[in-house]
């Protein structure tokens, strides 16, 4: 007997703050006007996806003592948007990334019910811890949690937060005028929580949300970041995107869930996929060659190795081989993007083993690393590659980031979705009334127990 076709999930990444978007396009546009947010949030609901989902950067990266370009104007305040977008769309999910180092858990427990409510049961959160501690400098606490404190904060936050929601039960409010009852005895359960991160005595002020808690969205990709994963998240955001290497994650934290209580179905998992659309093959490398041209300018590649480097490189040439000078170890590369925990030499040694086996540039290597795009095909081609992820199981579907703000996924959800629904693994439209966690294909929340206090 053949088994059932599994349906592909889609999540819509808002093009912002990272080196896949190209504000140098004619025709891009603002990453702050509403408009943007409005016409792509549209796009996202045309295509059907699952989601409309916001990344977040709390501090404006610095290169050389000057803003970096892609940075542009910044980020918005994520929840402030997705209000926004919540009363202009009707079914399309809405997912924020909101860190767990800054925030507290109450004050982030409320909004994200709050948006729940607002939304009609559309809200999730991407639960990250973030990366670095350039952030930190920020805010009041100014300061630097390790990696490992990072994640203990997580899930004691991610814990403390579940316990918040689910302290109402479901129809929580009785609002019996004829009985004079407005809310039962012990209704909301008082929140007595003291854990090494927080000590929170809490009567939850938001009764309990359409989905009954916020779908839990997590983005990290250490073993502990894979553990906090397995415990809490409903979907994973990762850059695991190639088949075997998506399939490798796939297989280890969803062989994470048994642990946990959980089953196969209570995690999806969409990792972050580019693309390049073309009428014949050829056309699409094209098209995927011009992209990464625009993605990699020769200043960007530049910029690029000066990060790994940690030194002002700008007497190189970007067509021209790698520094062949050792990195400057004690600079902090944790301040740029190109930061990935690997020490500057590793980092280097990995740039110069890529560049001198194929003989690539210094622009070339920075392309290979960072613009080589997932999808490059017709619309069939891409629609058939797609499937095969998810029939195969390396993926439950895929977060997509366009290169443009904010028509990047018009091609995609006009001329690649319709080929998705006939392959039958691909919604025809959105089923009435439903939350983000039933176009997910996910259980009701279940109630937790309280976090193990130590
Ligand atoms: C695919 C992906 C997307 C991420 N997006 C964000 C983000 O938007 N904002 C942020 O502060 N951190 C983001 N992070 C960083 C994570 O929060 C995390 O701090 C970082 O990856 C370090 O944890 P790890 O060692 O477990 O990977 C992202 C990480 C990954 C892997």
């Amino acid at each position: 007997m053949s088994s059932p076709v599994r349906q592909i999930h889609l999540a819509a990444h808002f093009p912002g703050v990272n080196s896949t978007t190209v504000w140098t396009d004619p025709t891009a546009g603002s990453q702050v006007d509403f408009a943007s947010f409005e016409h792509f949030s549209r796009t996202a609901e045309r295509g059907l996806f699952d989601y409309v989902f916001l990344a977040e950067g709390l501090r404006l990266r610095e290169h050389k003592g000057r803003v970096h370009e892609l940075d542009v104007l910044g980020r918005p305040h994520t929840l402030s948007i997705l209000a926004a977008i919540a009363a202009i769309t009707e079914h399309v999910g809405l997912v924020g990334t909101l860190n767990t180092t800054f925030n507290e858990p109450y004050e982030l427990a409320r909004a994200l019910a709050t948006l729940d409510h607002l939304s009609g049961g559309r809200a999730g959160w991407n639960a990250v811890t973030s990366s670095d501690a350039f952030h930190g400098a920020n805010f009041r606490r100014g300061g630097y949690l390790d990696h490992a404190d990072r994640y203990e904060r997580a899930r004691e936050f991610a814990s403390l937060a579940k316990e918040l929601w689910d302290s109402w039960p479901d129809d929580g409010v009785r609002a019996d005028a004829s009985g004079g009852v407005f809310l039962d005895d012990g209704v909301p359960s008082r929140v007595r929580h003291r854990g090494a991160q927080f000590d929170v005595d809490a009567v939850f002020d938001v009764p309990r949300s359409p989905q009954g808690r916020p779908v839990i969205v997590q983005a990290g990709d250490s073993a502990d970041g894979r553990g906090f994963g397995a415990e809490h998240a409903e979907v994973i955001f990762s850059l695991h995107t190639r088949f075997d290497d998506a399939r490798a994650f796939y297989d280890d934290v969803k062989g994470q869930l048994g642990a946990w209580g959980r089953d196969e179905e209570s995690l999806k998992i969409l990792p972050a996929a580019t693309f390049a659309i073309g009428d014949t093959a050829e056309e699409a490398r094209e098209r995927s060659r011009e992209i990464a041209l625009s993605q990699v300018r020769p200043e960007t590649a530049l910029t690029y190795v000066e990060q790994v480097w940690g030194s002002d490189l700008s007497g190189y040439d970007p067509d021209g081989p790698l520094p062949d000078i050792d990195p400057d170890t004690g600079a902090e590369t944790a301040k740029g993007w190109a930061n990935r925990h690997a020490s500057a030499r590793k980092r280097v040694a990995a740039l110069r083993e890529l560049s001198e086996s194929e003989g690539l540039s210094i622009r070339e290597t920075v392309i290979r690393l960072t613009a080589n795009h997932t999808f490059v095909g017709t619309p069939d081609r891409i629609a058939a590659e797609i499937d095969r992820y998810v029939q195969e199981r390396a993926t439950d579907g895929f977060t997509l980031v366009g290169h443009l703000t904010p028509h990047g996924l018009d091609e995609f959800a006009d001329r690649v979705v319709p080929l998705l629904q006939e392959r039958g693994s691909y919604r025809e439209s959105y089923p009435e009334g439903a939350t983000l966690r039933d176009l997910l294909g996910l259980p009701a929340a279940r109630r937790v127990p309280a976090f193990a206090t130590p």
